[in-house]
């Protein structure tokens, strides 16, 4: 499909925060927790999201993934007004478009981790049932579980788990993966390795959006958006800026997208 311009949807953003606001009530009164945020992410871009904790980090995922919704705004990901959509739509629309992936894993704790690789599979019934344990076969291979399938989660250590959940969020093959302090909960040697596994995935062709308090791993990332008090304090791309943590890591603001493709910077495209 080309569109109007002639240019492919590729070069769409794949998710549009635009002049979001949340509030939440509190007590008699409410609380304002993101407070006008605006950014595109274009496809195949690896963002990292950071700031101090009860900033609006876990917030402002959950309006990309739907999980909650803005008070103000609009949120446009993969093409779809996210708050739009019904509980039900939306379940159709996370399996076919979005990897999710937690802090503590949220497999589910009865089922092997073959089984939850299966899981979102069975829900979007696209493949046949051994299509469905083939594929997650392979994926669990591909994060070096293969020995591990028929294990329960318990029976594995926490960055076993956290690869078999990034294998259950690659089930339906998704565009885009967020991720919320998704080694949040691993030391630094396993969070490597899973961090490893995400910049293959980006390499692949995925989009990745992550939230991490690991500023080490945030300046091993093309782009870093900081989130302070509700708001974006600082963001690579659109500054250019040198982002190391205070490390002595310097960024480029060329990010993945720009290195496929030659074509023109992301425009914001009026609805
Ligand atoms: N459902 C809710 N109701 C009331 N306050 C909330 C709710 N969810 C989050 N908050 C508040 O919003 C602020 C930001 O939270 P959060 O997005 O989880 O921060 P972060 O992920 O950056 O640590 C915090 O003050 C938190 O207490
Ligand atoms: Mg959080």
């Amino acid at each position: 499909m080309i569109s109007v311009d002639g240019r492919s949807p590729n070069h769409q953003p794949i998710i549009q925060v635009q002049n979001v606001v949340k509030r939440f009530p509190v007590g008699d009164g409410e609380i304002t927790v993101l407070k006008g945020v605006n950014f595109d992410v274009m496809p195949g871009e690896f963002v990292t999201i950071v700031g101090p904790s009860g900033n609006g980090k876990s917030t402002l995922l959950n309006m990309i993934t739907g999980i909650d919704h803005p008070s103000e705004g609009d949120v446009i990901v993969t093409g779809q007004k996210v708050h739009t959509l019904s509980e039900n739509e939306l379940a159709i629309w996370r399996g076919e478009h979005l990897g999710i992936i937690f802090q503590f894993f949220q497999l589910l704790p009865a089922l092997s981790l073959l089984k939850n690789v299966i899981l979102p599979m069975d829900f979007v019934k696209k493949l046949t049932p051994k299509e469905r344990k083939e594929r997650a076969l392979h994926l669990l291979d591909t994060v070096g579980l293969a020995d591990q399938a028929q294990k329960l989660p318990s029976q594995v250590s926490g960055g076993q788990q956290q690869r078999a959940a990034i294998a259950r969020a690659l089930a339906n093959d998704p565009p885009l993966l967020v991720a919320d302090e998704p080694t949040g909960n691993l030391d630094s040697e396993t969070s490597d390795a899973v961090f490893a596994l995400f910049e293959q995935q980006v390499a692949l062709g995925k989009t990745l959006a992550m939230v991490t308090h690991s500023r080490s791993l945030a300046a091993r990332t093309p782009r870093v958006i900081e989130i302070r008090d509700g708001r974006i304090y600082s963001d690579s791309k659109s500054e250019g800026v040198k982002w190391g943590g205070g490390e002595g890591v310097t960024l480029s603001p060329v990010h993945s997208s720009d290195r496929r493709s030659p074509t023109p910077s992301p425009v914001h495209l009026q609805k």
